[in-house]
């Protein structure tokens, strides 16, 4: 560009404008536009099997462990359970069109292991199982969106927990395997993108610290269950799902990479961290977090081995990886799955008092919060613990690439759950408030992606409302709107939105979220 000394006082007129003009940007957020992501990025959106489907009986699918532990009253909110759910099962092709008409490149979606293989390794495929998965993968890859298949999402066949206890036997590790070639074979000309695990860090958990999820067992101080131990084993329940991983990875990239040519990723949780304070016990505990949490798994996906972290709190505790183990884990995932929500304080425990279950070495000795000096870390959403903090997403993905050689990512879910709404239809589909945030959430993560952050695509989390786990249907996450008693489809604002912004069309009226606002305590 000329630039000549003439043109100086000119700038200097327009620079009130130009400042107002930068400052309305960054406080809107608003402008973000498909063209700010690179040209190869895929947008879609994404589902899990349990969630959607409904028809937990039909056509040869066994009793999953969510179908059980939603027969014991207390468990899900409401009473609900994932019996009828979406009606996916039968109205797999109207969910496509509608996965279609947003103009969507891609659809992370499940498989149900139960519906798959009814008893696991015990028993036959079911054929009508195989079935409907070929018919959806087929409508998709017709209509030219690209399947993502996450193998398992949460759900496995209850046989597997009656006869063993699942997760917490290495024969887990078996039945995992067998299930995944499962898939492999019927489905792998077809699919590219195959996510083993969702969630290992959460579901080992909630599952087995928190009892919140199946087979629901704890111990004190997390709970009152009539097993378990919440110190040991989402440990042991962790290093079965890694090494069922790592069987998975080394059997597809053996006798079927060559052929079907697809990659393999893990997702995780990522929820972020920042230090509560400036102290740096705090911002030490930030970053053993992270470790605790994330480098948990992606550390021995990558490396071999746990983070030193863990080890230095943990010591025996930590299962250990034998060095043939080692060697098939490292270097298991082409690509790092990213669920993303939200971002709370993390606080050191070593030196100053805590909660009785953060005070704890399988928490690291860090205590967390999302408040701090009263002010809330960002404005509440449906579920209680995930606050609005659309900076985290960039921090994260900084987090990932630092620690993991900028490796590709996706964003295999974001997303905003409603707050209580007052019952109403219109309010549930006047969602702008949907809108604001995932605007202001791919504003941060198009920002990262400037900076260098190798992530590849974006998936938003739900195509429609579902059936959100402990939450039953209570909680809303969806672009469209589903009436409980006729199951009909509504698209919410954000729909039109999302289609819109896909087309690089930015029109779609907003209001404002607030983040780091004063919210008191108890608000
Ligand atoms: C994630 C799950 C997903 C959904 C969202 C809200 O932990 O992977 O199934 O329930 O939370």
């Amino acid at each position: 560009m000329i630039f000549c000394k003439s043109m100086v006082p000119y700038i200097y007129s327009k620079l009130q404008w130009v400042l107002l003009c930068c400052f309305l940007f960054l406080v809107h957020g608003e402008n973000i536009k498909r063209s700010d992501f690179p040209d190869e990025f895929l947008f879609g959106v994404a589902t899990s099997a349990y969630q959607i489907e409904g028809a937990y009986l039909e056509d040869g699918k066994s009793l999953n462990n969510w179908d059980v532990f939603s027969l014991s009253p207390g468990n899900i909110q409401n009473g609900d359970d994932g019996y009828v759910a979406e009606d996916h099962y039968h109205q797999y092709l109207k969910d496509i069109e509608i996965i279609q008409s947003l103009g969507v490149d891609a659809y992370r979606f499940s498989m149900s292991w139960s519906r798959i293989l009814p008893r696991g390794r015990f028993g036959e495929v079911n054929p009508d199982g195989i079935l409907f998965y070929n018919k959806i993968l087929d409508e998709l890859i017709l209509r030219g969106i690209k399947p993502f298949v996450t193998i398992y999402h949460f759900d496995f066949p209850q046989e597997l927990q009656d006869r063993y206890g699942s997760w917490l036997n290495p024969l887990m590790q078996e039945d995992y395997v067998h299930y995944a070639e499962t898939c492999f074979k019927n489905f792998g000309d077809r699919v590219k993108h195959w996510i083993t695990i969702n969630e290992p860090n959460l579901f080992s958990q909630m599952a087995y610290q928190i009892a919140k999820y199946p087979p629901a067992r704890c111990s004190q101080p997390f709970g009152d269950c009539p097993a378990g131990n919440s110190d040991i084993e989402p440990l042991i329940v962790m290093h079965n799902m890694l090494l069922a991983h790592g069987k998975t990875v080394n059997l597809y990239r053996r006798y079927y990479q060559h052929e079907q040519s697809g990659s393999l990723g893990i997702v995780l949780d990522c929820q972020m961290y920042e230090p509560l304070t400036d102290n740096v016990l705090d911002q030490e505990a930030a970053k053993r977090i992270m470790a605790f949490y994330i480098a948990w798994a992606l550390d021995p996906l990558t490396f071999g081995d746990y983070p030193s972290e863990m080890r230095q709190y943990l010591g025996n505790q930590l299962p250990q990886f034998s060095s043939d183990e080692r060697k098939f884990i490292r270097n298991s995932i082409d690509f790092i799955g990213v669920n993303h929500y939200a971002t709370s304080y993390a606080k050191d425990c070593v030196h100053s008092s805590c909660s009785a279950t953060a005070n704890r070495s399988i928490k690291g000795f860090v205590d967390t919060s999302t408040e701090r000096d009263g002010v809330q870390i960002g404005e509440p959403t449906g579920i209680g613990s995930l606050r609005v903090v659309s900076r985290g997403i960039g921090e994260m993905v900084e987090y990932l690439k630092t620690r993991y050689d900028n490796m590709p990512m996706f964003i295999t879910e974001n997303g905003y759950s409603d707050p209580q709404l007052e019952g109403e239809v219109e309010d549930a589909i006047q969602d702008f408030k949907r809108i604001e945030f995932h605007k202001m959430y791919m504003s941060s993560l198009a920002q990262a992606i400037r900076d260098g952050a190798n992530v590849k695509g974006y998936f938003l989390w739900t195509l429609m409302d579902d059936f959100e786990w402990i939450h039953g249907y209570s909680i809303k996450f969806g672009l469209y709107y589903i009436d409980r008693q006729t199951l009909e489809r509504t698209p919410k604002l954000s729909a039109k939105w999302y289609q819109d912004f896909l087309k690089n069309n930015t029109q779609t009226p907003t209001i404002r979220i607030t983040e780091s606002v004063q919210y008191t305590a108890n608000s």
